[in-house]
């Protein structure tokens, strides 16, 4: 049942913090901080090359994924939705990686690129949240995602899963390749052990995302912006609000933004922003001014060390938990996710149905 929440949806966003814990006691080792991965039929230190495919908000946590493989464990990640990967038919790197990304594990599309990866020789990795699937059966090794089950069709929890098992991944992978040590490594998992008690605090702001909400279901069309990591949570955060509310949201790569949705920006159209500290904090301010030098209302998601200056120049800011760069995009996605379900109870939709969406999408 529901356990006295309103929808699914909501209890399954307040259960953020258990799942990101329970997912990552099963790859690291609380006592050492170290990751400990499944045996893999493969060696993790000759991978020459990962392919990434995923649909929908599972393809929005590959993004992720590929920021932090590439960043701290400088392999190269070719993404793409599995849609267009099925049919692209990309030359793959003998031996590579293929890593899919699935909480029903029998998307059709997923599925089918799986297939064809398997096909073309690459060791076949996928991050499932339902570990007998038909995803399950045709891979090497599942890394599961302890969400438990996931019922609203608008997915929230299995992505925070999903992003754990994406960050334990990296770690396993920079250290394989000689590129994390034991005193990074043992930064980064204190940092991802963290992150249960500090997502428990996301909800404190409860209240000021609730104001945000106010705006955001006023709007017909709204803007969302994020760099680098943060610009997947801003594609998560239009699609839900997309798929719940049936607001029309884009979401862009904050320095894209000259190039053409700029256009659209005035006091109608409000831009949501995730700009936690960081070395990309200075470059997405200066978008965001130029947004509200266009008029455009900003309301901001941040931490508390970003939130003094953001707090200069936008209507709404939620500040939460500063935390290592590293793990800021699990923590920033969920009080993003929160604002679409507040904006659905202002707009009355049907929150855990939204029509024409199926929970798993097994056709074509
Ligand atoms: C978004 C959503 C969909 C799914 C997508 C993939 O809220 O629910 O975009 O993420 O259909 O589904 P799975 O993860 O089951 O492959």
């Amino acid at each position: 049942g529901k356990d006295g929440y309103r929808h699914y949806m909501e209890k399954e966003l307040h259960e953020h913090p258990v799942v990101i814990g329970q997912t990552l006691q099963r790859l690291v080792d609380p006592a050492t901080r170290r990751v400990v991965m499944p045996d893999l039929p493969f060696d993790l230190a000759a991978i020459p090359r990962v392919v990434l495919t995923a649909c929908g908000s599972a393809f929005y946590a590959g993004m992720i994924g590929r920021y932090w493989i590439e960043q701290y464990a400088r392999l190269p990640v070719d993404i793409d939705v599995a849609s267009e990967m099925r049919y692209r038919n990309p030359p793959l790197a003998k031996d590579g990686l293929g890593l899919l990304i699935s909480q029903s594990g029998e998307t059709a599309d997923t599925l089918a690129a799986l297939r064809g990866m398997r096909a073309a020789g690459q060791h076949i990795v996928s991050v499932l949240n339902v570990e007998q699937s038909s995803m399950a059966r045709e891979s090497d090794a599942v890394l599961g995602t302890v969400a438990g089950p996931e019922i609203s069709v608008a997915s929230t929890k299995a992505f925070t899963a999903q992003l754990s098992v994406l960050a334990c991944l990296t770690i396993a992978l920079g250290r394989a390749r000689g590129l994390i040590t034991a005193q990074q490594e043992e930064g980064m998992v204190t940092a991802l052990l963290d992150l249960p008690s500090k997502a428990t605090e996301v909800f404190e702001r409860h209240d000021e995302i609730r104001r945000m909400a106010t705006i955001v279901a006023d709007a017909r069309d709204v803007l969302y912006l994020g760099r680098g990591a943060m610009f997947p949570v801003a594609l998560e955060g239009a699609l839900k609000l997309k798929e719940i509310t049936y607001i029309h949201a884009e979401a862009y790569a904050a320095g894209e933004m000259k190039h053409g949705p700029i256009s659209l920006i005035d006091s109608t159209v409000p831009v949501v922003a995730t700009v936690p500290s960081g070395p990309l904090f200075e470059k997405t301010l200066s978008n965001l001014q130029e947004a509200k030098a266009r008029g455009g209302r900003l309301l901001v998601f941040t931490d508390m060390a970003g939130a003094p200056r953001l707090r200069e120049i936008a209507e709404c800011v939620v500040a939460i938990p500063t935390v290592d760069e590293f793990v800021a995009p699990i923590l920033q996605t969920i009080p993003v996710q929160i604002l679409a379900y507040e904006v659905a109870l202002l707009k009355g939709t049907d929150v855990d149905q939204p029509r024409n969406l199926a929970k798993s999408v097994t056709v074509e």
